[in-house]
């Protein structure tokens, strides 16, 4: 879904782009914004008609020649009618709150949906170079800000907006005379407020300059105490300190003046123009009407100040709340995992296929090759260099190395959580990167390093490695997996539900059911990434029996810390500093007496 949507939402870096782009999501609810775009229109008309209608109001007041009941009948309708539109107008304000309430609702489900699902489309680097805490901030703050936007300050705006055009239509009707005056008073002020903020402002920044200087001499004054004190400069650095003191008090001084006559004067400037319009007023209006005309253009000048000191308002938390929808953008536009590979993946009864776009069929077999693999997370600090190694079909093979060499990184290029940078990878002849991610990862079974359990039962967390998978077939991985007994005393057994990653449970507990969930995978290669590291070496024994049966004749990689677990391996590779330095069976390293048979024999350790 969010491929064609994305082409459409296009790249957004402006804020008004970002807005645009915000908007285009009312799609998925066009009925609903255009009863709110009406229901602000109705909205607005109802509280400018309102005002307008003082002026009938006011003129049945100085009117004259009507007899009591004919006015009292006039009263009463113009009364009406203005009950009439403040009900209007409070029905509509209702109807539009829970129209914007409605369509950002559909609309935050769409941009979490989008969010979530490109998520689920973004490589491991991602997840691996952002912390939790960002990735879920984008849910809960930026979701939370757009919605803000959208629901509220867009609407206000859009109010404010649509009223301030009618407030001025409406002066405009009435007095182009009074409507001119308040222009020209309008220029004044506006000219007036740049003047003093380009005043003020001049004197806050001469301000904070001289407090800079000031607390830079104080703190270069504080680190160089002793050195003051070595060649007794004290009377000096005093002194020199007093100048620059003295200034910054003169500027803060001049600084707060200024703001302190000016500030008042500005706040009040609204009244002081509504005074002034309306002496102006009654000496220019005339005619029968003036009273009426007057006191509804007052009105209007309010509703006009007010207008736009909300839009200044809301102009400045639009922008800060369109940071929010532009990070969750640029969350949107980051280019997805990329997949070029076209070989898949077969099941053929137990036997698996490699299927060329061609159609050729090769069996699975699981040799696995790394050809003078270079690699890096970051540039500038390379993880495996011109790294070489082979695994032949069936055989077992061991990493074994410090902390920090590299064994980690072999398996996230197996699977391609990673790309490498130079050399290649091939997978029974195939260049991984041609082979279909998908299918890549399906062919592997994989015990991560730190694996994850989900909220959910034994039996589902099991079931995870393949979805298809019987609860026997659940039942036999954890036997092969050695986790049968644990599981079997848990309160529920296999029904027993794990929350927040298996808190529930022992960390040796929940590598048996990681173990299982990939022995249920029935994957034709296994990867085991320090599987068995909190497992104790008795229970180690009887799942590597298990596991040997079920990986009779196929390719298994085994990382381990413990060199008894690696030691029936066929091959292992001893790694450090992410290149292979030894490759034996465990007789053959011993012999060799290098870096193995130190480990081995006690005279250093893993790190
Ligand atoms: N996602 C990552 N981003 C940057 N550097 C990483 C990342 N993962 C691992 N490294 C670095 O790569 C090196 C090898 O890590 P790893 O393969 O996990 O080691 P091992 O599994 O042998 O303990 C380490 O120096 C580690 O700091
Ligand atoms: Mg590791």
């Amino acid at each position: 879904m969010p491929r064609v949507e994305l082409r459409g939402y296009g790249k957004a870096r402006t804020p008004l782009g970002t807005l645009g782009r915000l908007f285009r999501y009312f799609k998925h609810c066009r009925i609903i914004l255009i009863s709110a775009l009406l229901s602000i229109l109705v909205y607005v008309a109802a509280t400018i008609g309102a005002s307008y209608c003082m002026k009938p109001l006011v003129n049945l007041l100085e009117a004259s020649g009507l007899s009591p009941n004919e006015a009292f009948a006039k009263y009463a309708a113009l009364l009406l009618g203005l009950a009439a539109l403040y009900v209007l107008s409070a029905l509509t304000n209702y109807l539009l709150n829970r129209l914007m309430l409605e369509s950002c609702t559909v609309i935050m489900r769409h941009l979490r949906t989008e969010l979530f699902s490109k998520m689920q489309k973004l490589p491991v680097s991602y997840f691996d170079s952002n912390t939790n805490g960002s990735l879920m901030s984008y849910y809960t703050n930026d979701i939370e800000a757009t919605n803000e936007l959208l629901q509220h300050s867009i609407t206000q705006m859009l109010i404010s907006v649509t009223s301030l055009a009618g407030t001025i239509a409406m002066m405009l009707i009435l007095s182009m005379k009074l409507f001119a005056i308040m222009v020209v008073l309008g220029a004044i002020v506006v000219v007036v407020v740049r003047t003093t903020t380009k005043i003020s402002g001049r004197n806050y920044r001469a301000q904070q300059k001289h407090a800079a200087a000031v607390n830079g001499y104080i703190e270069e004054m504080i680190e160089g105490q002793k050195d003051i004190k070595v060649f007794t400069h004290e009377k000096q650095v005093l002194d020199d300190f007093s100048v620059i003191n003295d200034q910054l008090c003169q500027v803060s001084t001049k600084a707060t003046t200024v703001t302190s006559i000016l500030g008042p004067i500005l706040n009040n400037l609204s009244h002081m123009f509504y005074a002034i319009t309306c002496a102006l007023g009654v000496l220019l209006l005339s005619g029968e009407e003036a009273g009426g005309v007057l006191i509804a253009f007052l009105q209007y000048i309010r509703t006009f100040a007010d207008r736009v000191s909300q839009i200044s308002e809301q102009f400045n938390s639009i922008m800060l709340a369109l940071a929010g929808a532009e990070r969750i953008f640029a969350v949107l536009d980051t280019p997805p995992e990329v997949d070029q590979g076209t070989v898949t993946l077969e099941k053929c009864g137990g036997d698996y296929f490699w299927v060329k776009a061609d159609g050729t069929r090769t069996p699975l077999r699981g040799d696995v090759r790394f050809y003078d693999v270079d690699f890096s997370y970051v540039p500038e600090k390379p993880v495996l260099k011109d790294l070489s190694l082979y695994a032949k079909p069936g055989q077992k093979i061991a990493f074994v190395g410090s902390t920090g060499a590299g064994k980690t990184t072999i398996t996230n290029l197996i699977n391609r959580f990673y790309d490498v940078q130079a050399g290649t990878i091939t997978y029974d002849g195939v260049d991984v990167r041609d082979i279909k991610k998908d299918d890549l990862r399906r062919s592997l079974g994989m015990v991560l390093q730190d694996t994850h359990l989900f909220t959910g039962t034994v039996m589902e967390n099991i079931r995870y490695g393949r979805l298809d998978a019987s609860d026997e077939d659940c039942i036999r991985a954890a036997k092969i997996a050695n986790a049968h007994y644990f599981i079997s005393h848990l309160p529920q057994g296999y029904d027993t539900v794990l929350y927040s990653d298996g808190a529930n449970l022992s960390q040796g507990q929940r590598q048996l059911l990681a173990i299982a969930r990939a022995a249920v995978s029935e994957a034709p290669v296994l990867i085991l990434d320090e599987a068995t590291s909190s497992i104790d070496t008795r229970t180690e024994k009887l799942i590597e029996k298990g596991l040997d049966g079920l990986m009779r004749g196929r390719t298994v990689f085994v990382i381990a810390h413990r060199l008894s677990t690696v030691r029936h391996s066929d091959a292992i590779l001893v790694l450090e500093q992410g290149q292979v330095i030894e490759r034996g069976s465990h007789d053959d390293l011993l012999r060799q007496q290098g870096k193995y048979y130190q480990l081995y024999t006690n005279m250093i350790e893993l790190s």
